[in-house]
């Protein structure tokens, strides 16, 4: 492995039928030897339908092979009415809430089935939110690889009670600075950009997820645009070959990100499986094979990986719905209506938007609300959006004001950077509830941040004072609180222009300098810094909205009026000033000419590993977040079983075991445990998030291995009990090729965030 330089892997493996493949995989095995080698690459492509779905891959009807319907993702499904809109990805990473990322992949997997969708392209791993300003963080949950690895097992294993679930994007997909300038197919001018990483940062960062989405069963996985160590991450031998297949024993099928594919036989040899959203480079896949440049084997297990994941889910049954039934390829022409929403799901979806809001600030108990006699609003943020765009952009709902001018979203960046961030003579922009592009949906509603408080009002019998125009709004001072609604939006293909824009800054101090109690929403679709007023007296409640999906408003006011205590915890680290981000504040520039070049020469070190590591305080370290109880930590234990590690005399490799999807087995036994007790020692039921951070030697100093979230009711003492794998207790040895257990001293801390450490422990591995 040489940094900026891909090694070659090949042959591709084939995939072996293992384990809860098995029947699938004998299935395919039968249809594709009925299979002529024209009919087996007519499945490895995709086809152009107008049938709504985001891409289609070709159907064989001779053998009774419909094809497969693959649509966005993640959050809910995409350009399709009668669907919800759950939180988005970083909304869930907040919640820190495995259970309900599982029942959130479990609802959202039925809403996609319903549609006669076959493959949800869903859920997103990479970026994990190496670049500060990366305009696709939010679609992922995380920017620690243990707690994104978790939740998108969890999300994998909900949806693929359902459909088969398309883990994206593989891999190093960190920023959207020349993803994928050459579209649609020959670089004419540049290459995208190439993430140079080395091989113990690729295994303990950014495979660490997909691995745990393999693992928890995923069916797919989406190749990414950018290149890897210079190679094309859909023609990289190494990662999807090498990583993908032989490491993590990955049964199912690779497809490529749409119009990602940059060469012919290569990639097909270099372990790609299914091209979208056409077949561009790969039409000529069967004379290939004809003449001997493609090994029919591979293009055998091409096929067969494609309808083994369409078996898995049991897809060929009679009474799975039709491809595509659900789906329009225009929502306002005469189509057939699928409601896919079970409204069982509605506590859900509710729950998950509760749970990705974050109290940042709460100055003497100003939340939760108690019947204000007045309460005042502002922001461009509080309603809904003027026009629910069927196109699913988040980025038009925003600039719905804009839309008439015709404006492009490069000029709209332009604006963004300018700190414009309502339309030109536009009442108001609206709310957001996802970032845009295609992981935004539209779902049933939108329950904005002002409806839910008209409806507060009206319970309370509140007076209500709004102004959602002004940028320096009157404040009546009877106020008993002014809240101001902001939001720092996101969207694909671009990464952000800053991480606060200075119009909505403007807008808070201007009404912070007139309103002693005034409280800032802000709705983020990635780290939004509030240093700007932060440490404004006036300001006593900060939130960290997210992006919470259709139930918005609604969550919103059931934290503010304290029927819930806030149980967000930040996914990420918000640092006092931009420069505290260092290189990892904004994208690699392409000033490499055609060959933009980034390199991670940070390491292991991005975020809190970052700040820990370069002895920065940030504003809001990761793992925050406030409730409006308080927990109290005490009788630490820990354990190691030896049993299972006897006899170390050297670094300890893991007993040679059988791959399975996932990886070797024994990487995921447990080696040692932790446990402790946590007390509310508060008024209010509340749930506490107790985090546990490994030292590990030679390692970065704090790693989070373990969290647990439970509700507690006050005056109530529960254990919390972590256990710890072999894989969390071990470093990627770049000469041993493997994860090891290394001898030393290994540190424990739990805490309720990465520096509000509460219990300090210690284990020794040694002989
Ligand atoms: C490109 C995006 O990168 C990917 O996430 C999405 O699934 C496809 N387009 C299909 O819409």
């Amino acid at each position: 492995w040489s940094y900026g330089r891909s090694s070659p892997v090949y042959p591709s493996p084939t995939g072996a039928g293992t384990g809860k493949w098995t029947e699938a995989y004998s299935k395919a095995r039968a249809m594709v030897s009925k299979m002529t080698n024209d009919e087996k690459a007519t499945v490895v492509v995709g086809v152009s339908a107008s049938n709504g779905c985001s891409g289609n891959s070709g159907a064989v009807d001779r053998i009774g092979f419909p094809g497969l319907c693959l649509q966005d993702g993640p959050s809910g499904v995409r350009g399709a009415d009668f669907v919800s809109a759950f939180p988005s990805g970083v909304h869930i990473g907040a919640s820190w809430n495995s259970t309900l990322a599982n029942s959130v992949g479990t609802f959202m997997g039925a809403e996609f089935k319903k549609k006669g969708v076959n493959v949800a392209l869903g859920p997103v791993v990479g970026p994990l939110g190496r670049i500060a300003r990366g305009g696709r963080n939010w679609e992922g949950f995380s920017a620690d690889p243990f707690l994104a690895g978790r939740l998108a097992g969890e999300t994998v294993i909900g949806l693929q009670k359902s459909v088969i679930a398309s883990v994206k994007h593989f891999i190093a997909n960190e920023q959207e600075k020349d993803r994928n300038p050459a579209l649609p197919v020959i670089a004419s001018w540049s290459n995208s950009v190439s993430s140079n990483i080395d091989d113990r940062s690729m295994h303990e960062l950014y495979l660490w997820p997909f691995q745990d989405a393999v693992k928890a069963g995923a069916g797919s996985v989406m190749c990414s645009y950018n290149r890897v160590n210079n190679s094309y991450a859909c023609q990289n031998s190494k990662t999807l070959n090498g990583l993908l297949k032989t490491e993590l024993g990955f049964q199912g099928f690779v497809v490529s990100d749409w119009y990602a594919l940059h060469s012919g036989v290569a990639s097909a040899a270099a372990g790609m499986d299914l091209v979208m959203p056409d077949a561009s480079l790969w039409k000529g896949l069967n004379q290939a094979v004809q003449n001997g440049s493609l090994p029919e084997a591979r293009l055998d297990d091409m096929a067969m990986r494609i309808i083994a994941a369409w078996y898995l889910l049991g897809q060929d049954a009679g009474s799975y719905p039709q491809k595509g039934v659900g789906m329009a390829s225009s929502m306002t022409s005469p189509h057939k209506i699928v409601n896919a929403v079970d409204p069982a799901s509605k506590p859900t979806v509710l729950q998950a938007a509760i749970e990705g809001h974050v109290l940042v600030k709460n100055v003497q108990n100003a939340l939760p609300l108690k019947k204000p006699a007045m309460l005042s609003l502002f922001g461009y943020d509080a309603t809904i959006p003027l026009v629910n765009n069927p196109s699913s952009l988040s980025l038009s709902r925003w600039a719905s004001g804009f839309a008439s001018t015709g404006i492009s979203d490069a000029q709209l960046l332009l604006l963004m950077a300018t700190g414009v961030t309502t339309p030109p003579g536009a009442a108001t922009a609206g709310t957001i509830i996802s970032g845009g592009g295609s992981g935004a949906n539209t779902g049933l509603y939108i329950s904005a941040p002002y409806d839910a408080f008209q409806q507060q009002a009206y319970e309370d019998s509140t007076y209500l004072h709004w102004d959602f125009q002004s940028s320096n709004p009157n404040i009546n001072p009877a106020s008993d609180a002014c809240i101001v609604f902001i939001n720092e939006l996101a969207f694909e293909s671009a990464d952000r222009p800053g991480l606060a824009d200075p119009g909505s800054d403007k807008l808070v101090s201007n009404v912070a300098r007139s309103c002693k109690n005034t409280m800032v929403v802000i709705h983020n679709a990635g780290i939004r810094l509030v240093d700007n007023w932060i440490d404004n007296p006036n300001i006593t409640a900060v939130i960290y909205a997210h992006l919470p999906g259709q139930d918005s408003g609604r969550a919103l006011v059931e934290i503010m009026y304290g029927r819930q205590s806030p149980s967000g915890r930040l996914p990420y680290t918000v640092a006092k000033k931009e420069n505290d981000y260092g290189d990892l504040l904004a994208p690699s520039q392409s000033n490499t000419g055609t060959d933009p070049q980034s390199n991670f020469k940070e390491g292991l070190e991005i975020d809190y590993r970052a700040f820990i590591a370069k002895n920065i305080t940030p504003r809001y370290e990761f793992g925050y977040g406030l409730t409006y109880t308080k927990f109290d930590y005490s009788s630490m234990a820990v354990a190691l079983f030896s049993s299972v590690i006897a006899n170390i005399s050297m670094t300890y490799l893991p007993p040679p075991s059988p791959i399975e999807s996932g990886g070797m087995t024994s990487l995921f036994e447990t080696i040692a445990s932790a446990d402790c007790r946590i007390t509310n020692s508060g008024q209010v039921s509340a749930a506490e998030v107790a985090q546990l951070y490994l030292g590990i030697p030679n390692a970065p100093l704090k790693q989070l291995r373990g969290f647990r979230k439970k509700i507690l009711q006050p005056g109530t003492t529960e254990n919390f009990h972590f256990d710890l794998t072999r894989r969390d207790m071990s470093i990627w040895s770049t000469v041993d090729q493997n994860w090891v257990l290394q001898k030393g001293d290994y540190k424990i801390y739990i805490g309720a965030s990465v520096s509000d450490i509460r219990l300090r422990g210690n284990l020794t591995i040694n002989n």
